[in-house]
């Protein structure tokens, strides 16, 4: 068959199945608006097109317009259908609080290739001890008593990159990515594995180009090249393992954590776990960093608080002839970029929901929702209410001055699996807005307002900008 004729055969099985629409639907969806046969119901919601669901609707528009539509004509709590899977999502705290807080009814879950790609022993994917044990771990190395003795090696990555954008045009994200990816080594592999520090990003810059491919292993796709750049990256760090073995003194990095002798961790699951912190700290924080740099710019007053309170920890160090370098204790007295962050983190809303599974027919409200059901807490529908935040559109710092109720605002997540890196992603966007906002001007270059989605929303073409030193 030529193209043309795949097209009018395609066009004839979408008409043909368009007529069989509601036939299909009579037979394949629960109807949600009958108590008959089963108490408790089904959430309200459509579940759309067998298999395909909704996934079309969802994919191929804003997702936030699809979550805020859905919301508008069921409420808070409602049904669809997406990527094969049905599903129930949420934007009420309350229910969000109730799946995120019982961990033992809603266990996470993610598409089959994201696991082979992150490693099946990576601490997303667990639950029960095996979680608990690599998350006391992870969260021994990202506690403040920890990161507090890397403050100034931050810094000295954040004045380098920042250095190496000056006179140029940049794209935000791609840098931003370049300076997060630097302190994820840093937190994991402390100051002695710079040498590693080009292998290791030229095997993981090919595997994320994976992540979100068609999972097809067949040579010359892009999901075959990441699993070789898989392989490849398992053996840099088998090297980094043996070496320290030889070295035997313990380290306080994550690396080290991973490898204290009674944690009895096989090297598979160190690789996994050292794969998965990157994944989960490097794009994560470089797009609420460029966010930032887009609100900043967005919102002179803003940025005038910002680079006061700066200058300000800048001069007082100067004056008292202390050490220039940053400490956590000046971190600490930032408030002013401090909301800056908390309010990006609210509008912007990165991961705008996660995934669980019912492990059990579970009902909530009322509600029923099956076992082997996919469950979405929408945490930036709860950030974008406007009984939560009032004019939730706009950029406004000075609303995290009040702290907010509990379960409306969750960057982080919370429970079981909620952040154990907050505190270092908070800690890096200080210290580089430190030296921002004090040594820099930058303007935007091109369109100004474009959102793109993939995974997370970004200003258009990753913010590119013109950065040069303030005279
Ligand atoms: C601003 C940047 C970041 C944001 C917005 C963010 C957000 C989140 C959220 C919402 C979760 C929970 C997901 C869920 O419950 O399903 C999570 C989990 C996680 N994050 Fe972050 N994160 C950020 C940076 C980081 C950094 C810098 C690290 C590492 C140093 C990190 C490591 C992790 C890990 C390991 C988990 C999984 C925890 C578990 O399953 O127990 N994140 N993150
Ligand atoms: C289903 O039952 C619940 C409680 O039993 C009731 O509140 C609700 O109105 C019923 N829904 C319909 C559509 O009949
Ligand atoms: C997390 O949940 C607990 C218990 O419901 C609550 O006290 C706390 O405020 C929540 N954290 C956030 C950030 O909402």
């Amino acid at each position: 068959m030529d193209c043309y004729s795949i097209f009018c055969f395609s066009a004839f099985a979408f008409f043909l199945l368009f007529l069989l629409r509601p036939i299909l639907k009579f037979f394949l969806s629960p109807n949600s608006n009958s108590n008959s046969s089963d108490n408790p119901t089904l959430p309200p919601g459509t579940l759309g097109w067998p298999y395909i669901g909704e996934t079309f609707q969802l994919y191929s528009q804003n997702p936030n317009v699809f979550f805020a539509s859905k919301q508008k004509r069921y409420g808070s709590i409602f049904k669809t259908h997406i990527l094969g899977c049905p599903c129930v999502m949420t934007s009420s705290p309350e229910a969000a609080k109730f799946v995120l807080s019982r961990a033992h009814l809603f266990k996470p879950t993610f598409p089959a290739s994201k696991e082979r790609m992150l490693g099946k022993e990576a601490i997303f994917f667990h639950q029960g001890d095996y979680h608990a044990k690599l998350r006391k771990l992870v969260l021994r190395s990202f506690m403040p008593e920890t990161i507090k003795n890397i403050v100034s090696d931050i810094e000295t990555i954040a004045t380098s990159s920042l250095q190496s954008w000056e006179g140029r045009s940049i794209n935000t994200f791609q840098e931003m990515k370049s300076f997060t990816f630097n302190v994820a080594l840093l937190s994991i592999f402390g100051k002695d594995e710079v040498m590693y520090r080009e292998d290791l990003k030229r095997c993981y810059y090919i595997l994320e180009k994976g992540y979100n491919s068609m999972p097809i292993n067949l040579p010359g796709t892009l999901f075959h090249k990441s699993m070789k750049a898989r392989k490849e990256l398992a053996q840099i760090l088998a090297k980094i393992l043996s070496t320290r073995r030889q070295m035997k003194h313990d380290q306080k990095d994550l690396l080290g954590s991973f490898m204290g002798d009674k944690e009895g961790l096989t090297d598979d699951q160190i690789a996994d776990n050292i794969i998965g912190v990157i994944f989960a700290a490097r794009d994560t924080t470089a797009s609420v960093l460029t966010w930032i740099v887009k609100y900043l710019g967005e919102n002179p007053n803003v940025l005038d608080a910002v680079t006061q309170e700066q200058q300000s920890i800048m001069k007082r160090k100067e004056e008292c002839g202390e050490d220039k370098a940053l400490t956590w204790a000046d971190t600490k007295k930032m408030p002013i970029t401090c909301r800056v962050i908390q309010e990006t983190l609210r509008v912007a809303s990165i991961l705008s929901f996660t995934f669980r599974e019912a492990v059990e027919d579970v009902v909530y409200e009322g509600y029923l929702i099956p076992k082997g059901w996919k469950v979405l807490p929408l945490f930036r529908n709860i950030h974008h209410s406007p009984d939560i935040f009032p004019e939730p559109e706009k950029f406004d710092p000075s609303r995290f001055e009040v702290t907010p109720k509990p379960n409306t605002y969750m960057p982080f997540g919370n429970g079981t699996h909620a952040c154990p890196g907050n505190e270092l992603a908070k800690l890096e966007m200080l210290v580089l807005v430190h030296h921002l906002t004090t040594k820099y001007r930058w303007c935007t270059m091109g369109a100004k307002n474009g959102i793109q989605y993939g995974p997370f929303a970004l200003p258009q073409n990753g913010l590119p900008i013109r950065l040069s030193l303030k005279i």
